[in-house]
């Protein structure tokens, strides 16, 4: 396999990039935007194997995209590439819909053209909305309710047409919220351990009982692998851990762990006018019955998480020292935080 890994520069692309090295001989294209959210320090051992090249640019250019495939003998594609904060896409949804969704289309374009032999389209879970009981199933209605999860059903519908229409080797993954090491720190969980670790406040939407199914970052990426190499052709698999946690459960490991009180939460209204969804919980038997599961262990691999911030401060304090990291916590937070931003 030559694997083309668009996105392999940001959180889960490069879990991705690690694993496909360790677990399979095949040769790693990545292409990646290196936008904000993208890091090629996180990179830095990956590029030193002669199997790994990487490539600048953004996965709605069809020339790079193509010349990309041509030059490199590209097989297989896992499309990571996504703008993916949904705090973000409040703000402006215009880039999102450009990658998230006429991205998708170049990438399915080049499908056709070149006879890829599988494309992994990674997608979420935030894709079926809020559940107040019960799971989703791979069946469930698509029903997004955030300008983020709106752009990723647009990719999903993209490529469930481009199978049916086009016959495009196409398996789509929904993955959970995901949490670990190289996590682009404007995120809940790393937003907020960088915050405790500099003895500032933590914002928490209305009284924090949202219910979200964390997954870590090397199982996210071992099911994407799993459902690469055995899913069927047209199918959508969830990737999830089934551990479901409140959001203020959530904090209360990360201030324990970085020795700070309950004095560091702020309760803020939530941005969304109350429509933050409640709860995401999916089953993963379909997953599982191709043979995978989920192994870390979520209370251990959390305080795992803040101490590889504690550790690796050099990787994320010039992140949050940008113009632009800056902007967005102030735009966003800044009226709701004040005076504790
Ligand atoms: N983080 C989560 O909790 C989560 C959960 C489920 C699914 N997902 C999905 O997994 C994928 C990866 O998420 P992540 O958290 O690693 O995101 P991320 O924001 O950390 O990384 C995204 C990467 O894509 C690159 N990129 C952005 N636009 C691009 C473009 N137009 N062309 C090429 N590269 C571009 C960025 O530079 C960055 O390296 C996304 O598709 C996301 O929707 C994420």
């Amino acid at each position: 396999m030559t694997i083309l890994i668009t996105g392999g520069a940001g959180f889960i692309g490069s879990a991705f990039v690690r694993l496909c090295r360790s677990a399979t001989d095949s040769r790693i294209v990545i292409l990646d935007a290196l936008t904000y959210a993208g890091n090629l320090s996180t990179l830095e051992t990956d590029l030193k194997d002669s199997r790994v090249k990487f490539f600048p640019g953004k996965i709605q250019d069809a020339t790079v995209v193509e010349g990309i495939i041509a030059a490199e003998g590209v097989t297989h594609i896992v499309n990571f590439a996504a703008e993916s904060h949904n705090d973000r896409a409040m703000l402006e949804a215009g880039s999102f819909i450009q990658t998230d969704v006429y991205g998708v289309y170049i990438l399915l374009e080049a499908c056709r053209k070149f006879k890829i032999e599988r494309l992994l389209h990674v997608s979420t879970d935030e894709v079926y909305g809020s559940i107040d009981v019960g799971e989703f199933t791979e069946s469930s209605p698509i029903e997004p309710n955030t300008p983020y999860s709106a752009s990723k059903a647009g990719g999903e519908l993209q490529i469930r047409a481009a199978v049916k229409a086009h016959g495009i080797p196409a398996v789509v993954t929904r993955g959970g919220n995901t949490y670990g090491p190289y996590h682009f720190p404007e995120k809940l969980i790393p937003f907020f351990i960088s915050r405790l670790i500099d003895g500032k406040k933590v914002p928490v939407y209305g009284d924090g009982t949202q219910v979200r199914e964390w997954i870590h970052c090397e199982d996210h990426a071992g099911g994407i692998l799993h459902a690469l190499q055995h899913g069927k052709v047209g199918e959508s698999y969830n990737v999830g851990d089934q551990n479901e946690r409140t959001n203020m459960e959530v904090v209360k490991i990360l201030l324990e762990e970085t020795g700070r009180d309950e004095s560091h939460i702020k309760t803020i209204p939530d941005p969304r006018r109350g429509a933050h969804d409640k709860r995401y919980s999916m089953t993963t038997d379909k997953l599982e019955a191709l043979g995978w599961k989920p192994k870390k262990p979520f209370e251990e691999s959390l305080r795992d998480t803040v101490r590889w911030y504690k550790d690796n401060e050099d990787w994320w304090r010039p992140l949050v020292a940008t113009d632009d990291y800056k902007r967005f916590i102030k735009a966003f937070y800044g009226p709701t935080l004040g005076e504790d931003l």
